[in-house]
């Protein structure tokens, strides 16, 4: 049994405070992925399971036993850090075989696997080589390997792949979902890559100043975010987020005024009392369509062509500021072009001004 839970678990550092009371429970064999801005203790809580901190409030259980006492080595967990912690004195090989020989492995057997490491790595000619003469991503990758080797029950990475090239970090990543299916391991996975989030995770937990704010199913949280913030943290490009006015509110829904003035309908309940409020509106770029009477407009001012898909940056001065829209890949558009859009109630989301969405209207 390898599940990871933590109760009340807090930090401080001084009066700063890193990590607010937080509960969390992880499943055996779970795939989990941390998501959240820079600074938001996503680290120290990965630092706070692993053993490298001492809670200020809460425990850690592992394998339902409570480890908040023991030293990380005792904890059966093994952490890919954010900066690679590798020891300066020893080759690759050494590095890579050093968890082997504190558990006294077999030569061979860590021979064996560390070769198979390597090759999985790519490492097989760098195996003589310290950590000072490597590149920032293959000590990455030395510090990858150094974790994995073991098999361990449950693996902590933070944002592990961050210094690869585009091209190794899509084969990396494919290995670390092979890796889970085949170790069956526990991982709990830190990362800036949405790509890696939504493709990876079993359940995305997403982090805002020392808060979770949600944890959920990867398409759960795109498809109804119950905060700002977690509107913020899922989707590439990002959700559009406009501030307006709630006109009315119906069965049908919400009626909300856009800064330009025009009305866009939001399938969300709303109390009576909210109506007149300040409110946000979020719309994903994809959800956007074209349409010459849409309440959505602006001139082109930025043309991204991805290949299958295009996105299309829209500003008009003193109206809806800035929004972002997913295009076909065949239409063609030019620079200064006026565009008009329009969104189904179904697609819109609406938040309100501390930041907590408005429950949606279930169809
Ligand atoms: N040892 C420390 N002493 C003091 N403050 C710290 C320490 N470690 C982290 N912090 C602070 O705690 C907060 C959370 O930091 P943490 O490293 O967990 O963020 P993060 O979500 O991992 O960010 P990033 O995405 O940039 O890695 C930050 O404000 C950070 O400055
Ligand atoms: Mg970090």
């Amino acid at each position: 049994m390898s599940s990871v839970a933590v109760e009340g678990l807090a930090k401080s550092f001084g009066a700063a405070t890193a990590l607010h009371p937080t509960d969390l429970a992880i499943e055996d064999g779970e795939f989990v992925v941390i998501v959240g801005p820079s600074g938001c203790g996503k680290s120290t809580l990965l630092r706070l399971i692993a053993g490298l901190e001492t809670p200020s409030a809460g425990r850690v259980l592992i394998g339902g036993r409570d480890v908040t006492a023991l030293e990380p080595a005792a904890r059966g967990i093994a952490m890919v850090f954010q900066s690679y912690a590798l020891y300066p004195h020893l080759s690759v090989a050494e590095n890579i075989a050093f968890p082997l020989r504190m558990a006294k492995v077999d030569k061979e057997v860590i021979a064996a696997k560390v070769a198979a490491v390597a090759e999985l790595l790519e490492l097989g000619a760098l195996l003589d080589r310290r950590p000072r003469a490597l590149s920032g991503g293959q000590r990455q990758r030395v510090s990858i390997g150094r974790a994995i080797v073991r098999d361990p029950a449950v693996l902590l990475l933070d944002e592990p792949l961050s210094n690869l090239d585009a091209g190794l970090r899509v084969r990396m990543r494919h290995e670390f979902a092979r890796l889970h299916q085949r170790l069956g391991a526990t991982m709990i996975y830190v990362t800036h890559d949405q790509i890696e989030a939504m493709t990876l995770a079993n359940r995305i937990v997403v982090m805002a100043h020392g808060r979770v704010e949600q944890v959920g199913a990867p398409l759960d949280l795109y498809a109804a975010p119950a905060t700002i913030r977690v509107a913020e943290a899922i989707g590439s490009p990002a959700m559009n987020l406009l501030p307006v006015r709630i006109a009315r509110a119906d069965a049908a829904g919400a009626v909300v005024t856009l800064p330009g003035g025009a009305e866009t309908h939001v399938a969300v309940h709303v109390p009576p009392t909210a109506v007149g409020a300040a409110a946000t509106l979020g719309v994903r770029p994809e959800h956007l369509h074209p349409d010459p009477g849409g309440p959505f407009g602006g001139r082109v001012e930025l043309f991204e062509r991805l290949g299958p898909l295009s996105f299309a940056h829209l500003g008009e001065a003193g109206t809806l500021g800035s929004i972002v829209a997913q295009l076909p890949s065949d239409r063609q558009v030019t620079l200064g072009e006026a565009l008009c859009f329009s969104v189904a109630a179904v697609n819109a989301h609406l938040f309100a001004e501390d930041g907590a969405a408005y429950p949606r209207l279930t169809p």
